[in-house]
């Protein structure tokens, strides 16, 4: 199953992502985490220290290995092939946390509809080979923009889920996202609401939706806040948190077998 994670700034993608991750790790399945955030902070929610967390460097800023793929090294131009060989990228540069494992994409300077240069299509070589090739659950963190996501890369994705606050904002940007989203061959898009107060909030949510299905709502927490404040990991600091995910873990396999 291969999960994209969306939503507006601080709507909680990065606490969703590492709570599934680590969930699905613990019962036992093989999970790799993709922070494709720039503003790049996957690692420490899933339990790395802040230490371990900078020792993690972005695919995007592997010069000597994009150089050694694609024959040309990033920011010098120049010829490079299209079709780099990344197998073992997995095994040569992700880092282990809390059973999961992780890559951090980084950022490609882009203009215009996408990166010409040897680092993006680095990026989407591996982006594919993570997609289509290989068999873990995949989880990706993603910035609030889905722009970068090419249409290659978006259709195989099997679901697509918009992270979402009880707040007219946050509503807008998720039929947003669907709008886009749906533009570049994702074909599920849901939403997980987050920070949810009361039944209020989550009436609120369904009501505003439209079309986006909300397969499940995760409730406001101190126990994740403080979790965040203190540098850990918001799993399995309260179980509250936990059986929300457990809700969502359920109802993503089931809208990714419906897909
Ligand atoms: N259910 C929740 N209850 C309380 N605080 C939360 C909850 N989910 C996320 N947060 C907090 O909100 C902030 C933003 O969350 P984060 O996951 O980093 O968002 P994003 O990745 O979308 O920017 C963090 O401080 C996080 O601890
Ligand atoms: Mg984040």
């Amino acid at each position: 199953m291969k999960i994209a994670i969306s939503g507006k700034g601080g709507v909680g993608k990065t606490t969703l992502a590492a709570g599934l991750a680590r969930l699905y790790a613990e019962k036992g399945q093989r999970v790799i985490a993709i922070d494709a955030d720039p503003d790049a902070n996957l690692a420490v929610a899933l339990g790395a220290t802040v230490e371990q967390a900078v020792g993690c460097t972005p695919l995007s800023q592997m010069d000597d290995l994009i150089e050694e793929r694609t024959g040309a090294r990033p920011g010098r131009g120049g010829m490079f092939r299209l079709n780099p060989d990344v197998s073992d990228v997995v095994d040569r540069c992700a880092m282990k946390v809390g059973g999961v494992t992780l890559l951090r994409m980084g950022t490609v300077e882009r203009g215009g509809s996408g990166c010409m240069c040897s680092e993006g299509t680095f990026l989407k070589a591996f982006m594919s080979h993570l997609l289509i090739e290989r068999d873990e659950v995949a989880i990706l963190d993603m910035e609030a923009g889905i722009e970068h996501l090419g249409r290659g890369t978006a259709e195989n994705v099997d679901i697509f889920v918009v992270v979402v606050e009880p707040t007219a904002r946050s509503v807008q940007t998720a039929r947003a996202v669907r709008e886009l989203a749906t533009d570049i061959g994702v074909v599920r898009v849901v939403a997980v609401g987050n920070k949810v107060r009361d039944v209020s909030d989550e009436a609120f949510l369904r009501d505003s939706l439209g079309e986006v299905p909300l397969v499940g709502t995760i409730p406001e927490s101190e126990a994740v806040r403080s979790a965040d404040r203190g540098g850990r990991s918001p799993y399995g600091t309260d179980q509250v948190f936990t059986n929300a995910l457990e809700r969502i873990a359920k109802a993503l396999e089931q809208e990714a077998d419906a897909s």
